[in-house]
């Protein structure tokens, strides 16, 4: 799987890239994550990526000719799946959305700035245009992280333990029971009975009622989406 993002802040994205297992995947050759900055194909001297906005609202538009340059080159290089923008006003991410990304061959995440994107980029280029949550934030470039590394961790081999991901919270639409580990009593706190006695077929019936009872508790919502 291949992994471009486009911005104006690759600074912003070095660091939640390159740790961990995203490095690791990207190392083994699971992925290949490419930041480009958007300025590099700025087509005046002074490299401008944004302009006033027509009609006269506030504050500066991201404008169309470079990003245009950006993705027509790299869609003469390879088959993109999706081009997708970060936005607040996009879908809403989940763990459905990271798991179908996670099949899918090559992917493009435009980061939004300044006060938005000239539309005509989202009209003819965007193919999915991603929110991960109901606030604003200063750029898309955080929401593309997060997409990446959702869906790399997702990618087969990019986690040690195969199991792992498959039984995160939210994989079978519940939250993740609570886990322990040793000592198994810790300042008076003892870990619960059932996991120290062995009983394989009592031990998954106790995560599935904790599963059950933690999102009753914490999350009604998804209990719903759930059940239908
Ligand atoms: N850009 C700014 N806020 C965002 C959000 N909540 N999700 C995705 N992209 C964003």
């Amino acid at each position: 799987m291949r992994i471009d993002i486009l911005t104006v802040v690759p600074e912003l994205l070095v660091s939640p890239l390159n740790e961990s297992i995203l490095k690791r995947a990207q190392r083994a050759g699971l992925v290949e994550i490419v930041v480009h900055n958007i300025r590099d194909w700025a087509t005046d001297k002074h490299r401008h990526v944004d302009d006033y906005p027509f009609g006269g609202e506030a504050g500066m538009v991201m404008k169309p000719e470079p990003v245009f340059r950006l993705i027509s080159h790299l869609q003469s290089e390879r088959r993109y799946d999706e081009v997708i923008f970060t936005t607040p006003d996009g879908m809403q991410y989940d763990q459905r959305e990271a798991n179908r990304l996670s099949t899918l061959g090559n992917i493009i995440i435009l980061c939004g700035h300044y006060k938005g994107l000239d539309h005509r980029i989202r009209e003819h280029l965007v193919t999915r245009e991603i929110s991960i949550g109901d606030y604003v934030l200063t750029g898309g470039e955080l929401a593309a992280a997060v997409i990446a590394d959702s869906v790399v961790r997702l990618l087969p081999g990019a986690i040690g333990d195969e199991e792992s991901a498959l039984t995160d919270s939210f994989q079978d639409g519940l939250l993740a029971p609570p886990v322990y580990t040793r000592p198994a009593e810790f300042n008076g706190w003892a870990v619960p009975e059932v996991l120290l006695s062995g009983h394989d077929a009592r031990i998954e019936e106790w995560k599935e009622e904790q599963a059950l009872e933690r999102t009753r508790r914490l999350r009604p919502d998804l209990l719903e989406k759930w059940e239908d």
